[in-house]
């Protein structure tokens, strides 16, 4: 197989083993806000701290990203399945009205809406976009957060939503 061959299922399948978090990316520009539903996010530096995230070429949050200033991540929890698919259904309506029904407060950096009750709030200032392939790829620094001291994560895995339940593996010394 040459590199120029398109991928097969079963590469496509492998990488949807890589379970990520689920996270709503908002953005308020002009007194607009939107909000997208992401599981690409990842943190990728720690010195400066440096989050990253796909976007989809055809979104119509990209071009609003790239231009903004700043935005808010709301991590989503085991509980939040309905909003991971709201802010990912390209039916939903478009600006303030697809907050409706959403409890949420502005983002003291952005003004973009942080939905209550996630499991953490991180403000970003973008600081690079990268070509790749269908999708873009955003570079952000991170300029604020907090989090919750309990939940559990919502997870983007094989291709569904899975609510976590993860059990922590107690620290002890590697005996190999
Ligand atoms: C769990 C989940 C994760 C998603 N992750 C991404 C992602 O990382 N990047 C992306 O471009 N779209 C992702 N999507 C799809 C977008 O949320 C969806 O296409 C959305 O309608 C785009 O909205 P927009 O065009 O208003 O930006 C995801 C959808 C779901 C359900």
């Amino acid at each position: 197989m040459s590199s120029s061959d398109p991928p097969d299922a079963a590469h496509r399948a492998a990488v949807r083993r890589v379970a990520t978090g689920v996270a709503v990316l908002t953005v308020e520009l002009a007194s607009t806000p939107h909000g997208v539903t992401v599981s690409s996010l990842t943190a990728v530096s720690r010195d400066p701290l440096l989050v990253g995230f796909c976007l989809h070429r055809s979104s119509s949050c990209l071009e609003i990203v790239k231009s903004c200033r700043g935005f808010a991540v709301s991590v989503l929890n085991a509980t939040q399945t309905t909003t991971a698919r709201w802010f990912a259904d390209p039916c939903r309506p478009r600006g303030r009205a697809q907050f409706d029904g959403f409890g949420w407060q502005p983002d003291p950096v952005s003004g973009a809406p942080v939905l209550a009750d996630s499991l953490a709030w991180i403000s970003c200032r973008p600081v690079a976009n990268i070509d790749a392939g269908d999708h873009e790829l955003l570079l952000a620094e991170v300029v604020g957060g907090s989090t919750r001291d309990d939940g559990q994560p919502l997870l983007s895995f094989a291709g569904q939503i899975h609510e976590a339940n993860l059990r922590a593996v107690p620290a002890r010394a590697t005996t190999r």
